[in-house]
């Protein structure tokens, strides 16, 4: 693909943190990136940090809380790059971290969730018709562990709320634009050091931002809907009594797979998709797949359709397919 005809994604929150490290590897992907954000000169320095070349990149100030400051986005973008391809919901903040349910302001869960949920809306309501026309799009909303319902605590409830919110905005869109070429899919990047996540975290952001930039090049019929960490679905409905969630186990299962697959030489991008649910999807996508171009591989092929399901048979189903559902190519 040419520079002119190359994917041009845009990133919010693009001045620092993930935000800017996500735009850095799109741009090492090939990809033609608008970098977003409130601060104009902060926009322009973090654009001449990456030293891109000129006509690959692009800043252009939104505040995603602003719907006004969106369109007028929208309309700078058209007149130079001419559409968006990849849209990631970076920008967010972090408000009342440490005070509980009940002591955190009314006003702060109102900006959490204007920033972190509403916003993504109205974002979304720019960009996305348009690529579902295209046929061709990929959103990638930038979640938190903090909104897995499986292991959500005390922990900023404000925050934690407003990310849980975004996973089901993340799956009803995605509902809402099945087989049109558009995939959205939420991640937790991990505990990482930037701004928000302080000095002590331990991941750098280059480790946080490699799922985002995985999950905004996604071949055709990946998944969607989903919510991944580490290029696996962490996306959890259902807890085990005792103990860790039985998905994170049956995830830790597969990265082994996973290993093994890497280390007899099979391809390098295994991934894995699914609930009980996703798996479903995940298995149809892939069949479906492999039946147009046979590039898939599949461990086992499921049947046609789930047993009935009973708390336990649906447990043990579900691990049954866990366990087989190494997916690569
Ligand atoms: N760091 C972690 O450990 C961690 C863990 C899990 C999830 N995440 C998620 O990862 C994403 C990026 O986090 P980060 O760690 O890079 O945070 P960060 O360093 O605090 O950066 C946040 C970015 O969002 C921007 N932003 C906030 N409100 C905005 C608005 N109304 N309009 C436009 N931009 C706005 C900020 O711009 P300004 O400079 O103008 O404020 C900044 O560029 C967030 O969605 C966060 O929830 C982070």
């Amino acid at each position: 693909m040419t520079d002119a005809g190359a994917r041009v994604a845009l990133v919010t929150g693009a001045n620092r943190g993930l935000g800017l490290e996500t735009s850095r590897q799109l741009l090492a992907k090939g990809l033609r990136v608008v970098l977003t954000g409130r601060d104009e000169e902060a926009l322009r320095r973090a654009a001449a940090r990456l030293a891109p070349r000129e006509d690959r990149v692009m800043t252009v100030p939104m505040d995603v809380t602003d719907a006004g400051s969106i369109t007028r986005a929208q309309q700078a973008i058209e007149k130079r790059f001419g559409r968006v391809d990849v849209l990631v919901n970076n920008a967010a903040v972090l408000l009342s971290e440490h005070d509980d349910i009940l002591t955190t302001p009314a006003e702060n869960y109102r900006r959490t969730f204007d920033s972190n949920v509403f916003a993504v809306i109205e974002v979304c309501r720019v960009f996305a018709p348009e690529m579902a026309r295209a046929r061709y799009g990929r959103i990638v909303n930038v979640s938190s562990g903090a909104g897995q319902f499986a292991t959500m605590s005390a922990y900023a409830p404000a925050y934690s709320m407003s990310k849980a919110a975004l996973n089901a905005l993340t799956r009803i869109l995605a509902h809402t634009y099945p087989d049109s070429g558009v995939l959205i899919n939420a991640v937790d990047p991990g505990w990482v050091r930037t701004d928000m996540g302080g000095p002590s975290a331990p991941r750098s952001p280059q480790e946080g931002a490699d799922t985002i930039a995985w999950l905004a090049t996604l071949p055709d019929h990946g998944p969607s809907g989903g919510f991944f960490r580490d290029r696996l679905t962490i996306e959890c409905r259902r807890t085990i009594p005792h103990g860790r969630p039985r998905i994170w186990k049956e995830t830790e299962h597969a990265k082994t797979q996973i290993g093994k697959q890497r280390s007899r030489g099979v391809g390098d991008r295994p991934w894995l998709y699914g609930t009980e649910h996703g798996i479903w999807s995940g298995y149809r996508q892939v069949r479906r797949h492999q039946a147009d171009s046979g590039r898939f591989t599949i461990g086992a092929s499921p049947s046609s359709t789930p047993p009935r399901r009973t708390a336990s048979s649906t447990r043990n189903w579900s691990a049954r397919r866990w366990r087989r559902l190494a997916i690569r190519w």
